[in-house]
């Protein structure tokens, strides 16, 4: 049966189903990070090598290379057509109806959600109207005032007061026929313990609400108005609070970071505020706790597709930039650079702009050093260039650079690091080497895929070995399946035209095509590709973490054109040798490789 499916109905069903559902109704799945392991179901294996990316919405296998999408996974596992496949997902998804095939257990969680965040948002009212409506309100108006918040910042940020007394939430809870049980999951009440009942956890304290990125209500922090401790109270995490996914302020933030590339992360409640209230409402608070992986991917996602930067706001204290040290790789692996304001001693975001205004803020961040420069300047100033200076800097400075995935950034780091402070660029990568060698001896688990290994190499000088080389172009291939922007640079340098791997070379011509001159994603890649060997590429490509910066690609593109004409240079000299000594037998081959060489820049 010969159907014709067009691109925007094979979208729109490959966009309804997803992967995880359809091979977890066929495969045993276990949660492994944030994708999903199980054994392999095309290959026989007692060891789980089968992985799936809900993210990616694809399969690979590490063992015996199968992999593709969700028609792909059906077509081998059914062994059915590709229009069959088609047709199970969009039957099973009916685009018209698509919750009629959720579980009851998803249903369930979709609707406790639901509930969460609707009780959230009628606590955020009761508190406001508190705040604003209530006489009790007056001493946290007062306070704010005495802050300097704008009535406007009160507003948009939702801000409101729970006023002294164990059950003034819980009073209206009743009133308004809430659950109780409901209340404590979202942790605003606290069950008694030495009788029945519960009291509110809030109790006068100014209240801000904690929104995501869509504007819900997810969470709570409180302000008390005196010396009193704890200074703040927060929400626990709930099922709609993860405090490692959500950053303070990022639904007012957002389309700020989007339109100027770039955000400011700040500690508190206050500082955000104060930011916002200046005019530098790009501007997200992390609530006292370290900034995570997870937030720094929101940000970059919020911050766009160009070149996109990130200020990390510090008031003099150890601890925050300690805590910085850590997230260096997150930032290269979210393609956004990291630099660091720190402000004057004394002086947090608050303090600092309502005494010396945003003018003064901005020349700070004019000259804000990137956070890798910043650490290696504290590193020097707290331990000095002396010969024990600088085994400390390495000492301390090694560990951040183990922990860079990447590898062509991590050498461009060790190699800013040596000629920083002075010393032997093997003397720190080898520091460097034998923190990476105990920290997978730490995780022998994980599966490997051989791509991954391969970019490894770069760190060792690129020599003119034709393995090698072979790596190269397929870090070139895979650079260009993950980050589709570089393609036009791969076409302009003529990066193919000297690849010698001819599959290779007909690999990337077809991403040129598909992702480049079409605007396709790698699915659309997968999808055209006739190759099986190619296929099972693509997938397991798509399958590791993109973890590059763009400087890394280009260094990337770079390495490779010198290491093409160094072997280039290397064979003419051969060649002239051969020559000279007459040695016939030399010559003949040398010159076929030559017509190796030449023939791939056909
Ligand atoms: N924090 C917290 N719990 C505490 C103390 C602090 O959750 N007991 C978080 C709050 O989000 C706070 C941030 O850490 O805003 C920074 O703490 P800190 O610098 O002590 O307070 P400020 O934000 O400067 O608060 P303020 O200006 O109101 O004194
Ligand atoms: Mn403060």
């Amino acid at each position: 049966m010969a159907l014709y499916i067009p691109d925007e109905k094979l979208a729109e069903i490959r966009n309804a189903g997803d992967i995880v559902d359809v091979i977890s109704a066929r495969v045993f799945l276990k949660k492994a990070g944030k994708d999903f392991a199980g054994l392999c179901p095309f290959h026989a294996e007692k060891t789980p090598s089968f992985t799936v990316s809900p993210e990616k919405q694809i399969f690979h296998c590490f063992g015996c290379g199968a992999g593709g999408d969700v028609f792909t996974f059906l077509m081998k596992y059914e062994g059915i057509s590709f229009p069959e496949a088609v047709e199970a997902v969009a039957r099973q998804y009916g685009v018209v109806m698509p919750s009629a095939d959720m579980s009851d257990r998803q249903r369930q969680q979709a609707s406790e959600r639901e509930q969460l965040l609707g009780l959230n948002r009628k606590v955020m009212e009761f508190y406001r109207d508190m705040l604003l409506g209530d006489a009790r309100g007056k001493p946290a108006r007062t306070y704010l005032k005495k802050r300097a918040m704008a009535p406007k910042m009160i507003e948009d940020f939702g801000i409101g007061y729970a006023p002294p007394g164990w059950e003034n939430l819980i009073g209206f809870l009743r009133k308004t026929r809430q659950s109780m049980v409901l209340a404590e999951k979202a942790g605003l009440i606290v069950p008694r313990k030495q009788k029945n009942g519960f009291y509110d956890r809030f109790r006068n304290r100014v209240i801000f609400p904690i929104l995501d990125v869509t504007g819900q209500v997810v969470a709570f922090g409180g302000r008390v108005m005196d010396d009193g401790l704890p200074k703040y109270l927060n929400s626990p995490e709930t099922p709609v609070y993860q405090k490692r996914m959500i950053l303070y302020g990022m639904h007012a933030a957002k389309s700020a970071c989007r339109s100027k590339g770039c955000v400011y992360i700040v500690e508190g409640y206050f500082d955000l505020l104060a930011m916002h209230q200046h005019g530098l409402n790009n501007s997200v608070a992390t609530l006292g706790t370290s900034l995570t992986r997870d937030h720094i991917r929101r940000l970059s996602r919020a911050a766009g597709s160009g070149d996109k930067k990130a200020y990390l706001v510090f008031d003099s204290d150890e601890a925050g930039i300690n805590a910085a040290k850590r997230t260096i790789g997150a930032f290269l692996e979210e393609s956004m650079e990291a630099c660091v304001i720190l402000l004057p001693s004394g002086h947090d975001p608050d303090s600092f702009l309502f005494e010396h205004g945003p003018e003064a803020f901005d020349k700070i961040a004019a000259k804000a050093p990137n956070l890798f420069g910043f650490l290696i300047n504290n590193a020097v100033s707290g331990h000095g260039l002396g010969i024990d200076g600088k085994v400390k800097v390495i000492a301390e400075i090694a560990p951040v650079l183990g922990e860079i995935r990447d590898s062509v950034a991590r050498s461009v780091y060790i190699q800013h690091l040596a000629e920083t402070i002075g010393v032997d660029e093997s003397a720190v990568l080898q520091k460097v080497r034998q923190l990476r060698t105990n920290l997978s001896a730490r995780s022998p688990a994980a599966p490997q895929p051989g791509l991954k290994q391969g970019a490894d190499a770069s760190e060792d000088k690129i020599q003119n070995n034709p393995r090698q080389a072979d790596r190269m172009e397929m870090q070139v291939v895979a650079m260009m399946i993950q980050y589709p922007e570089m393609i036009a640079e791969v076409e302009e340098k003529q990066v193919l035209e000297q690849f010698e791997d001819a599959r290779m070379k007909e690999l990337g011509g077809e991403i040129c095509r598909i992702m480049g001159r079409k605007a396709g994603t790698a699915s659309d890649l997968l999808h055209n590709l006739g190759d099986e060997n190619q296929r099972q590429l693509v997938a397991s490509v798509m399958m590791e973490e993109a973890c590059w910066a763009k400087q890394s690609c280009l260094l990337l593109l770079s390495q490779f054109i010198q290491c093409r004409q160094r072997r280039k240079n290397d064979l003419l000299q051969q060649i002239r040798a051969a020559e000279q000594n007459n040695d016939h037998e030399l010559l003949v081959k040398l010159l076929s490789q030559k017509q190796k060489q030449a023939a791939g820049r056909r």
